[in-house]
């Protein structure tokens, strides 16, 4: 039970590894907030947990107003702003610029960067404000280790001709996640950034991907990941005593070459 005094938010977790890194989470004594726009699968993954354990705040996580509400439950359900914040929502986009669907463009970079951008935006500000007195070796911060944790991906950090247009929102989240983590590391605040290769869940449906694409994958290299694979990288991360960061974590199935 190492996460047993925290209060966590995560995104995107009506499915896939954010649905596993809230369970994980729980399992590890958290009580968790759970995002996304399917409201009823958010009932119901809240009323497994437990309601002492989870709460439901359906939403689109590119919403800020969404994003504040999903804040303030967490703070009147658990009595305490949630001081672990799992950025997870997203999707993914077959293709390049030449090749994928222009008019998905605009609700993934919304969804992929601004939404990052904006629950980055409003967890930090209610983190800083947990610690007011000045930061240093002994800061307050010690006792009471604060996480922003973000799901990038490996086509954030290595190019991928087939997903070209979604790696780009990556590259992005990766460029401001490494932002956040220098300008909030000096407040005790954690920004991790975890990037997972293949993980099988809804994710290339919704991406578009044929079918046929993604069995040739599991061919070459699987087993893939399972979001549990990802969620136990969370739970490592935020376990950590409160002086020690565990920053960038780069996931892939053992036999993924590439990207
Ligand atoms: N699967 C992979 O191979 C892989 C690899 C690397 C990184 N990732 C990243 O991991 C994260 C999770 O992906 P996954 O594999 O778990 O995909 P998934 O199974 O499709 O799950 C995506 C989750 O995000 C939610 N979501 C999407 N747009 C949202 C929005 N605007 N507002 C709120 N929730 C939203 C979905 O719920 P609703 O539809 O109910 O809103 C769902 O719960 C994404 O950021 C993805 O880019 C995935």
């Amino acid at each position: 039970m190492t996460l047993q005094q925290r209060v966590a938010l995560v995104t995107g977790a009506s499915a896939g590894i954010g649905l596993a890194i809230a369970e994980h989470l729980v399992k590890a004594g958290a009580r968790v907030v759970v995002n996304a726009r399917r409201a009823e699968r958010l009932d119901a993954l809240a009323a497994r947990l437990g309601p002492d354990r989870a709460a439901a705040a359906a939403g689109d996580a590119a919403d800020p107003a969404a994003l504040t509400a999903a804040l303030d439950l967490a703070r009147s359900r658990f009595g305490a702003d949630a001081d672990l914040v799992v950025i997870n929502a997203g999707r993914g986009l077959a293709g390049s610029a030449i090749t994928s669907d222009p008019a998905q463009w605009g609700e993934m970079v919304r969804t992929n960067l601004l939404g990052v951008a904006h629950l980055i935006r409003q967890s930090a500000q209610r983190m800083l404000a947990m610690a007011q007195a000045p930061a240093g070796p002994e800061g307050p911060w010690r006792s009471r280790p604060r996480d922003i944790v973000v799901i990038g991906s490996v086509v954030g950090r290595h190019v991928s001709p087939f997903s070209s247009m979604y790696g780009s929102t990556k590259f992005a989240v990766h460029g401001l996640v490494e932002g956040a983590r220098r300008e909030l590391a000096p407040s005790g605040v954690r920004v991790t950034l975890i990037e997972p290769g293949f993980v099988a869940s809804e994710f290339q449906g919704v991406a578009g991907y044929k079918e046929e694409w993604f069995r040739s994958i599991l061919e070459r290299i699987g087993p893939v990941l399972e979001p549990a694979d990802v969620a136990r990288a969370v739970v490592f991360a935020a376990s950590q005593p409160a002086h020690v960061h565990v920053g960038d974590v780069l996931l892939r199935p053992v036999r993924q070459d590439y990207p």
